[in-house]
C-alpha cells in the first residue's frame, strides 16, 4: 500500500518555479501585513487545493474555518453562478430577493427577529456594538456605554472591534483606543459580575475562542451571562464567526447552552468563501438601528446572499450537523490519542465539532511547516495552538493523514533544528 504521505501519493515536488515568482512579485508589490506560508494557491476542489507549481495539499484549515463545503462546491458555485446571471449589486437603496430569502432561513434557524447583512465579521461585530449602545440609549439607559468583553477574545481589526479583541498584541500601536472595553478572564463569571456596573450596556463573547487557541466556553458560562444580562439589563452579544454554520455540530454555538442572545455575528462560512457578514438580533435590540443609524453599501449583495443561502440550506440538514458532531469526536480522539504518545510535545487538545486546537508545549509555527512539507494544510491560533477547521465534507481518511502528518513532524522534532520554547 502506498504511504499516504509520500510524495508519489499525494504531493509531487516538480520546481518552485512559478510560486517563487509569484511571491517575489507578492513581496514588492503588496502591503507587508501578513506574514503568509510560503505557498501560492491556484485552485481547488472539495477539500484539496494545489499550488502554482501543481503541487496537492490536503487543506485542514479550510480559509480559515470560511469554507464549509470545500472548495468550489457545486451546488454552491452554481446558486452563484445562476445570481451572477440575473443581478449582481444593486446597494440597500432598492430590495432584493437572495438577502430577504437569506434572512427568512437565519431568523428561522435562529429564533431571533431581524438579520442585517454586511461583508466581514469586524463589521457584523461592530454593528453587534453599535446597537447596543443606541438600544440603551433608546431604553433611556444613556449611561449604559461600556462592554463587557474577554480576555483572549478575538473580535476583528476596526478600531473598535480591535479593542474588544483582548490581545494586546492586536492592539498594539493603534493607541489610543476608544474607550468603554473592559476585559476580563475567558469563563470567569465571578470576575464578570465584579465589573458591571451602572455604565455597562452589554457582553459580547465567543461561544469557543477560535483565534485565542480553540478554548470552549466552560460549561454553564453562557447560561450564567444569559441570566445576568436579564438581571441587569445588559444586551448577551455573541460572536459566532467562527463558530456557527454547523461548523460545532449545532446550526450556531450558542444553542448548545440553550440561550438566546440579543444579537449574535456571522461571517467567515457563510457564504462558503465569498466575502459576507451577518448580525441577526432581537427585534427590541435591533428596533434602535432605525434609517440612517447603520448600512453597508455591499452588505446582502445579491451574489453572496445567494451562495450564502445555497451554504446555509445545505449545513443546517440534520444529517450534516450529526456528520459534523461524529467527524469531530473522531478527529479529537485521534488527537488525544496522539496527546497520549507524546505527552511532553502536545499540551493539550480542545474544540467542539469540526474546530479542533492542538496546544503543543512550545512554539508550533516549525511544525505546521513540517506539516505542509507533507502536503497537509493547516494554521496557528495562538502561538502554540494549531488549529484544524476542515470542510465539512472530510473523509475520516484525511483527517487519519492529517493525524499521521502532525505525528511525523512532531517526532522529526528531535532533529537540531527543533527548538521548544520553554
Ligand atoms: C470570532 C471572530 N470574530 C471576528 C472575526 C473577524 O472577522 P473578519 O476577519 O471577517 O473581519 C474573526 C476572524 O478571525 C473571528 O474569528
Amino acid at each position: 500500500m502506498l504511504d499516504p504521505l509520500s510524495p508519489t501519493a499525494a504531493v509531487q515536488r516538480p520546481s518552485t518555479v512559478q510560486s517563487q515568482a509569484w511571491m517575489d512579485r507578492a513581496r514588492i508589490n503588496l502591503l507587508q501585513n501578513y506574514k503568509q506560508q510560503p505557498v501560492v494557491l491556484e485552485r481547488g476542489q472539495g477539500t484539496r487545493v494545489w499550488d502554482a507549481d501543481g503541487r496537492e495539499y490536503l487543506d485542514l484549515l479550510g480559509g480559515i474555518a470560511t469554507l464549509p463545503f470545500g472548495h468550489c462546491h457545486p451546488e454552491i458555485t452554481a446558486a452563484a453562478k445562476a445570481q451572477l446571471d440575473k443581478l449582481w449589486h444593486v446597494s440597500n437603496v432598492f430590495y432584493s430577493e437572495p438577502q430577504i430569502a437569506l434572512a427568512e432561513k437565519l431568523l428561522q434557524l435562529s429564533g431571533l427577529d431581524r438579520a442585517f447583512f454586511c461583508n466581514s465579521g469586524a463589521e457584523a461585530n461592530e454593528a453587534l456594538l453599535k446597537m447596543a449602545r443606541k438600544a440603551q440609549k433608546d431604553r433611556g439607559q444613556t449611561e449604559r456605554v461600556e462592554f463587557i468583553c474577554f480576555e483572549r477574545s478575538f473580535h476583528g481589526r476596526t478600531l473598535a472591534t480591535v479593542t474588544a479583541t483582548g490581545q494586546p498584541k492586536y492592539q498594539k500601536g493603534f493607541e489610543p483606543l476608544p474607550p468603554g472595553f473592559l476585559h476580563v478572564p475567558y469563563g470567569d463569571f465571578e470576575a464578570v459580575r465584579r465589573v458591571v456596573g451602572p455604565r455597562t450596556a452589554a457582553i459580547l463573547v465567543e461561544p469557543i475562542q477560535g483565534e485565542g487557541g480553540v478554548h470552549p466556553a466552560p460549561e454553564g458560562f453562557l447560561v450564567a451571562l444569559r441570566a445576568l444580562c436579564d438581571k441587569e439589563g445588559l444586551f448577551l452579544l455573541v460572536d459566532e464567526v467562527q463558530t456557527g454554520l454547523g461548523r460545532t455540530g449545532v446550526d450556531f454555538a450558542f444553542q448548545r447552552a440553550g440561550i438566546r442572545p440579543d444579537g449574535f455575528s456571522l461571517a467567515k462560512g457563510l457564504a462558503n468563501g465569498l466575502p459576507i457578514g451577518a448580525m441577526v438580533c432581537t427585534e427590541e435590540a435591533g428596533h434602535a438601528l432605525v434609517p440612517g443609524t447603520h448600512g453597508s453599501t455591499f452588505g446582502g449583495n445579491p451574489v453572496t446572499a445567494a451562495a450564502a443561502l445555497a451554504t446555509l440550506t445545505l449545513a443546517s440538514q440534520p444529517a450534516q450537523l450529526a456528520s459534523n458532531r461524529s467527524k469531530g469526536e473522531y478527529f479529537l480522539t485521534a488527537l488525544r490519542t496522539l496527546q497520549a504518545e507524546l505527552p511532553g510535545q502536545v499540551a493539550a487538545v480542545r474544540g467542539q465539532g469540526l474546530l479542533l486546537g492542538v496546544e503543543l508545549a512550545f512554539d508550533a509555527g516549525p511544525i505546521v511547516g513540517r506539516m505542509r512539507e507533507q502536503g497537509v494544510l493547516c494554521n496557528l491560533a495562538g502561538e502554540r495552538t494549531i488549529r484544524f477547521a476542515p470542510a465539512y465534507l472530510v473523509t475520516h481518511e484525511e483527517m487519519d493523514r492529517g493525524v499521521l502528518a502532525l505525528r511525523r513532524a512532531l517526532t522529526a522534532g528531535a532533529s537540531s533544528d527543533f527548538r521548544p520554547a520553554i
